[in-house]
């Protein structure tokens, strides 16, 4: 009998996870640099949590939710994404009572019922970002910026989108104007956009069937609707951006698959594949939509996978050291691998005991940089004997002295 892996879920490992890591490890520099803190999270919450969050007529939570009862029959659902959770934590341990504001980050899997294919999986890792408790838009400046700088390092080529779906005083007459638009267009509507125009019409905007983006194509935009708190928020992050050179271009039809967004909303998407590799936005409303009191935030999370899918070098590993060694001194091996990785060095001891010439090819196998080897006259000596397996140069060390 043999088993395979589910569809959509996948085994991380290779030079697939050491770019994955590299990502992972670029973007936790950043969010260091800007002193975020690193909160864990359940991987499964009660459902309602997502409903009440993300939004009951989101695709996510009508059709993407890993949902079921525990034992004793209440709802539960594997995380879809972490701000619902983060917003819970932040709620649930009065965190707003504790700091004056809170920056924190999370990484781990999320899952989505989704139909698989490149780039997109129905378990992912995400690394999020939210800072809680400041509306300024100086912090979605420096939200945007960081992740700039994560991807400018990382060498993706990729652009940032922004937008602004303003606020509750000023989305009700932009949906009003938009669904009665939308109504003349009906006609060259999808079907589910036929729907989601009475229940989620900002969605239409982005949908990516070709007669409904040509037909929302003069659709009124958001930010000819923007009240004065939600047109200078979105100036000045212009402005900020600005300041800081990160390049932006403004897309009125971007209004992101979750609910909980208002004023700013931003993308990245690489340019090579053409999907969002990292998304956020602010959402003013959800902590005091979840119990809390009133606290803006803003957050983005950047989808682990699609970037290391886009990663193309990677930092050089540490060298490693092989040692090869005559059967009757593989007791000093021992103690070589110990002293060499009490040094810090990457150490791989030959487990195959035979011939010297077959260790040896079993380093090339291994892509060892050097092999140290080992034979009675080192022992005795205190010695080894390094070679360079790129260049074939081969020297004596005493162990008193570093390599
Ligand atoms: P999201 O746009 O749903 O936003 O997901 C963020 C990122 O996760 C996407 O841009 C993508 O890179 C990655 N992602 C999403 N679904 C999949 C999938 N099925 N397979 C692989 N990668 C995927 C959120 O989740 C928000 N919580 C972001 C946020 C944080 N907004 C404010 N704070």
């Amino acid at each position: 009998m043999s088993f395979q892996k589910v569809r959509g879920f996948h085994d991380l490992f290779g030079e697939e996870l050491r770019k994955f890591r590299h990502v992972s490890n670029t973007v936790r520099e950043y969010l260091k640099r800007y002193n975020f803190e690193e909160i864990i999270l359940p991987v499964v919450e009660y459902a309602q949590l997502f409903e009440r969050s993300i939004g009951e007529f989101t695709d996510i939570v009508q059709k993407e939710m890993f949902v079921f009862p525990d034992k004793k029959g209440r709802l539960l659902a594997l995380r879809p994404e972490g701000t619902a959770g983060a917003v819970r934590a932040y709620v649930e341990n009065k965190i707003y009572a504790l700091k004056p504001y809170w920056k924190v980050f999370y990484e781990g899997p999320m899952f989505r019922y989704e139909r698989p294919q490149a780039g997109r999986y129905r378990q992912f890792h995400q690394l999020g970002a939210e800072v809680f408790g400041i509306l300024d838009p100086i912090v979605d400046a420096e939200m945007i910026n960081l992740i700039y700088k994560v991807v400018s390092e990382l060498k993706i080529d990729a652009h940032i989108e922004i937008n602004s779906i303003g606020c509750r005083k000023c989305r009700p007459a932009y949906r009003e104007a938009l669904v009665e638009y939308l109504e003349s267009v009906s006609g060259h509507l999808c079907d589910v956009c036929l729907e989601r125009k009475d229940k989620n019409p900002l969605r239409v905007l982005d949908c990516k069937v070709p007669t409904c983006q040509q037909a929302v194509y003069h659709a009124p935009k958001m930010v000819d609707f923007l009240c004065d708190e939600c047109r200078e928020h979105y100036e000045k992050l212009k402005e900020y951006l600005n300041m800081m050179d990160v390049p932006y271009v403004e897309n009125y039809n971007l209004v992101r698959g979750l609910d909980y967004y208002t004023k700013t909303v931003f993308e990245i998407v690489s340019q090579e594949l053409g999907i969002t590799i990292v998304a956020g936005g602010r959402y003013d409303y959800l902590v005091e939509d979840m119990g809390g009191p009133p606290t803006p935030a803003v957050g983005f999370a950047v989808g682990l996978e699609r970037v290391a899918l886009l990663v193309k070098d990677l930092p050089e590993e540490e060298p490693l050291y092989f040692i090869v060694a005559f059967d009757e001194v593989r007791d000093y091996a021992l103690k070589v691998a110990d002293i060499l990785r009490n040094e810090g060095k990457r150490v791989e001891l030959s487990y195959k005991r035979g011939s010297i010439k077959k260790q040896l090819e079993l380093a090339n196998k291994l892509k060892a940089d050097y092999a140290v080897i080992i034979g009675p006259d080192e022992k005795s000596e205190g010695s080894i004997t390094l070679k360079d397996l790129h260049t074939g140069e081969q020297k004596k060390v005493y162990l008193s002295t570093s390599l």
